[in-house]
C-alpha cells in the first residue's frame, strides 16, 4: 500500500467515490491535514473509509488498551487516540527508522506521547516485552506475509471479547483466487492469508466478519 489513492480497493469506483466524498474520519483539523500530507507524499495510511469505520468503532468499543503493528507516520494511532478519549495506552510498533522518527515527531506534535507509546523494531522480536500485557483492541497493519504468525502470537494478548482488526486482507481479490493464478512472489502471502482466514472463520473461538473497506478488513472478536 503506497497511499490511499494507490490502495487496492475491492468495491466499484462509483461506490468508492461516494465513500470518499461523503465519509468523515475526524473533526480534528490537524489530523485531516496530516492525512492530506500523507496522500501528497504517497505515505502509507489507512484509507478514508477504513478510518471512518475506526472512528465509529472507537465510539462503540471505547478500548482502553490498544496494540498496533505498523505505525508508519502515526496516522491510525493518532486517529484512535483522538477519537477515543478513554484510551489509556496505545502501544504501536514500527520497524522502519524513517517512519519511526516521523511518527514520534507527529505524536509529540499532537501532544499525545503520554497515551501513544511508539516502539522501534519488528514485532517478531518484541513478543516477550508485551507477553504480560492484555489489550482490548489489536490492529495488524504491517507486512501481510507475517499476519498469520503475528495473529497466533498476539491472540494471547487479547482480552475476552476483545477485538483484532487485520487490514488489506483481500489483496485486491487475490486472496480468494486459486493459488495457480497467483504470481510466484505472492504465493507465500496468499497461502498465509488463506490459512489465517480458515483458522479464524471456521473457529468457534471467534466471532468474525470481513468488511470490504479499502483492501478488506478482517474483524475478529475473541469469544
Ligand atoms: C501500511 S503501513 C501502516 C499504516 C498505519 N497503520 C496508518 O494507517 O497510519 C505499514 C507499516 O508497517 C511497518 N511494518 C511492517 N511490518 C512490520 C513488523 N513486522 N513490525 C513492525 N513494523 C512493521 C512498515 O515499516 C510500514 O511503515
Amino acid at each position: 500500500m503506497l497511499n490511499e489513492m494507490m490502495n487496492r480497493h475491492i468495491v466499484s469506483d462509483t461506490v468508492l467515490s461516494y465513500l470518499r466524498s461523503h465519509l468523515q474520519e475526524t473533526d480534528n483539523i490537524a489530523l485531516q491535514k496530516l492525512r492530506k500530507e500523507a496522500q501528497l507524499k504517497k505515505l502509507p495510511i489507512i484509507p478514508l473509509e477504513t478510518a471512518s469505520f475506526f472512528r465509529l468503532l472507537m465510539k462503540i468499543q471505547q478500548p482502553q488498551y490498544v496494540l498496533e503493528v505498523g505505525t508508519a507516520i502515526g496516522y491510525s494511532a493518532l486517529l484512535m487516540a483522538i477519537e477515543n478519549p478513554k484510551i489509556k495506552k496505545l502501544v504501536t510498533f514500527e520497524r522502519n527508522p524513517v517512519m519511526y522518527h516521523q511518527a514520534a515527531f507527529n505524536i509529540n506534535n499532537f501532544q499525545l506521547s503520554n497515551k501513544i507509546e511508539i516502539k522501534f523494531g519488528d514485532i517478531a522480536n518484541q513478543y516477550s516485552k508485551i507477553k504480560l500485557m492484555q489489550f482490548d483492541l489489536i490492529f495488524l497493519d504491517g507486512a501481510k506475509s507475517k499476519y498469520l504468525n503475528q495473529f497466533n502470537h498476539l491472540i494471547n494478548n487479547v482480552k475476552p471479547n476483545g477485538i483484532i482488526l487485520i487490514d488489506d486482507i483481500f489483496q485486491g481479490g487475490d486472496t480468494f483466487r486459486s493459488i495457480t493464478q497467483i504470481r510466484h512472489r505472492n504465493k507465500g502471502i496468499h497461502r498465509h492469508l488463506n490459512q489465517l482466514l480458515s483458522e479464524v472463520l471456521d473457529s468457534q473461538k471467534y466471532t468474525s466478519t470481513l468488511l470490504p473497506l479499502g483492501d478488506g478488513l478482517l474483524m475478529i472478536m475473541k469469544n
